[in-house]
């Protein structure tokens, strides 16, 4: 992320019912566990300053989101946006998304994963650091039901070529139409923070989005 400062979250702001621990999330997994009723779950890996659950949860009302940040000073930013809007059908757990998703969710719990803007990592040493790789996706694709949906966005060509790659050869995830973007009506009817950003600037974003197969 950028390290523009963030905004000071309320005193006195609770964010108790909204920002879990890795250990604070219920064992087994459930989403009734969780959220106190069954509906669809949706999952977004690296929330960043939380625009994404901001506007989701409030546009969907009856699926619930759960983001998953490591970074502690944004999952509390993204959950005290969450904390001050009341929000029923959200909550963020601080940590890892490749520890969460291969230790703790179980198959076919969620309708969608979205990946905006993953960290590149740069530097080709450092490209095994990248969140899409390829114990990740099929994680991913454990942890979706049939017909369920992964988002993944980025502005790094190399990085959106190499993971299309990495799916189409070792998954049964199939690509669908991304539906075209809408012009924003706001200053923040964007899907991301980063994704603003890098509209500002006209840089190009390449976005792709896979159905996980129905099994026979
Ligand atoms: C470039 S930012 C994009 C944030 C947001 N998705 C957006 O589009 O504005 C990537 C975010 O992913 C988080 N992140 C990186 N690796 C992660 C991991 N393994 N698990 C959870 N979050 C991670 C970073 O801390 C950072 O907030």
């Amino acid at each position: 992320m950028g390290r523009r400062s963030l905004r000071n979250i309320a005193a006195g702001l609770d964010l108790s019912s909204w920002l879990l621990g890795e250990d604070e999330l219920p064992e087994p997994f459930t989403v009734e566990a969780l959220f106190g009723r069954t509906a669809p779950l949706e999952i977004e890996v690296g929330t960043g300053k939380g625009l994404f659950l901001q506007h989701a949860t409030s546009q969907f009302p009856d699926h619930d989101f759960l983001g998953v940040e490591i970074a502690g000073k944004y999952a509390r930013f993204a959950a005290a946006k969450l904390a001050s809007q009341e929000c029923g059908n959200g909550k963020i757990v601080r940590g890892d998304a490749l520890r969460l998703f291969h230790e703790v969710l179980p198959d076919q719990c969620a309708m969608a994963v979205h990946v905006y803007f993953p960290d590149p990592w740069w530097k080709k040493r450092h490209r095994k650091r990248r969140v899409m790789r390829i114990g990740f996706i099929q994680d991913v694709q454990r942890v979706l039901i049939d017909g369920g949906t992964l988002h993944f966005w980025t502005d790094v060509e190399e990085y959106f070529r190499a993971t299309l790659q990495l799916i189409h050869k070792s998954t049964a995830l199939d690509e669908s139409v991304v539906p075209e973007p809408s012009s924003p009506e706001h200053d923040f009817d964007y899907r991301t923070h980063f994704e603003r950003r890098m509209r500002f600037h006209n840089a190009t974003i390449y976005r792709a989005q896979f159905q996980k197969r129905v099994a026979k």
